[in-house]
């Protein structure tokens, strides 16, 4: 078995601190990764952190750069603000670390493309945490969907909606458009991921309404054709009056040419069109969710490791993941023009050949 992998974590509070607590202690005992350093700017975040690892004062930094030449360590798994991501990424990439970034890659598209370059620049390895993805009833779901037992697929609607008019935390509130680079990065990956091909023209309406704290859109609804000829339609709201369909329990329906899969609230069921011809009500199956040794971060972290010892890339690497970024950002173009954005060309105007 190889040796324990030298880890250096950024980010320790609000979701760092999952991986503090939970991923990170898991890796440890599996023998995977020895955590090396831990930093963040906040001291009292720090501090719990270096609790919770069992590091030792001189293993915890409040400066990314003097952590890693102290403690030289192998990868890097940033867990801050998207703002912060560039310098982190690159400061490690410099230092000779293969990078674990936390969704989003960054706050722009301009800073997702240093980013890009500097991986390819210095031949480093780069990953995103694309949680979402692997979370149980959305992988039992896609591998639904991939399995082609269904037909065509013709279209997609996801529903996401939830009430935090609160704006989230203070940085989330005042960050321009935070709940769809934040939040609904994560699901117009997945819209690709399940679509099976890239998306290719986007229309997006989105708005803030005056019971919701946020700048920028916090609720949106967006129609897209991908590449395969595939359409998909997708809200995702902040600012309603109930979580109908908030995290893990996102609304996914997809419609095959011989059934319907319908994914709501962590349960699947299948329609098939032989048992639904003409019927008022829908008759459908019930699909056993996929059983997985890990789930989550616990299973990006254990492809990111993989990919790091010379095996397989992980499936969201940062040069895939940008595809999600430009449709991201091409859906806020939309909703700024009032019109459908060609994704290929807005890529172009961006100087992104992809
Ligand atoms: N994968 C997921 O499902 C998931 C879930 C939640 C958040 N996230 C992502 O995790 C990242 C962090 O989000 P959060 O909600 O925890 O943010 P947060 O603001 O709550 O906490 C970020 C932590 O980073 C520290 N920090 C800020 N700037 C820093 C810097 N320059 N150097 C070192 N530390 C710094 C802060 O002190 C804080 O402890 C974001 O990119 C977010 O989108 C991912």
């Amino acid at each position: 078995m190889s040796l324990p992998i030298r880890t250096m974590i950024v980010g320790t509070g609000g979701w760092g601190k999952t991986w503090c607590t939970q991923t990170l202690p898991k890796a440890i005992q599996e023998g995977l990764v020895e955590v090396v350093a831990a930093v963040d700017v906040n001291p009292d975040s720090l501090k719990t952190a270096g609790q919770q690892l069992g590091l030792n004062e001189s293993q915890c930094f409040t400066d990314v750069k003097l952590a890693l030449e102290e403690t030289q360590p192998q990868i890097c798994i940033i867990a801050s603000p998207p703002h912060t991501h560039e310098q982190i990424a690159i400061s490690a990439m410099e230092a000779g670390c293969d990078v674990l970034s936390e969704k989003p890659i960054s706050d722009t598209l301009d800073s997702c493309m240093r980013m890009v370059e500097a991986a390819r620049r210095l031949n480093r390895k780069m990953g995103v945490t694309m949680t979402h993805r692997f979370r149980q009833p959305i992988w039992t779901f896609r591998e639904l969907v991939r399995s082609g037992d269904y037909g065509a697929l013709d279209y997609i609607v996801m529903n996401f909606n939830w009430h935090r008019r609160d704006g989230l935390k203070e940085r989330q509130a005042k960050m321009q458009d935070t709940m769809l680079i934040e939040g609904a990065i994560h699901q117009l990956d997945l819209l690709e991921n399940l679509a099976g091909a890239h998306c290719e023209s986007v229309y997006m309406d989105s708005w803030t309404p005056r019971w919701g704290n946020y700048t920028g859109s916090a609720q949106a609804l967006l129609t897209m054709r991908f590449e395969n000829s595939v359409r998909a339609s997708y809200e995702t709201a902040w600012c309603n009056a109930s979580p109908q369909n908030s995290w893990e329990k996102e609304y996914i329906r997809a419609e095959f040419e011989k059934a319907t899969i319908v994914l709501n609230r962590g349960q699947i069921e299948i329609f098939r069109e032989e048992d639904n011809r003409l019927k008022a009500s829908p008759i459908g199956t019930a699909a056993e969710l996929k059983m997985n040794p890990k789930w989550g971060n616990d299973y990006l972290l254990d492809a990111f490791l993989h990919w790091v010892r010379g095996g397989q890339k992980m499936e969201t690497d940062i040069e895939s993941n940008l595809h999600s970024m430009i449709l991201l950002f091409a859906s806020i173009e939309s909703s700024k023009q009032g019109v459908p954005v060609q994704i290929k060309r807005f890529a172009r105007d961006q100087g992104i050949v992809c």
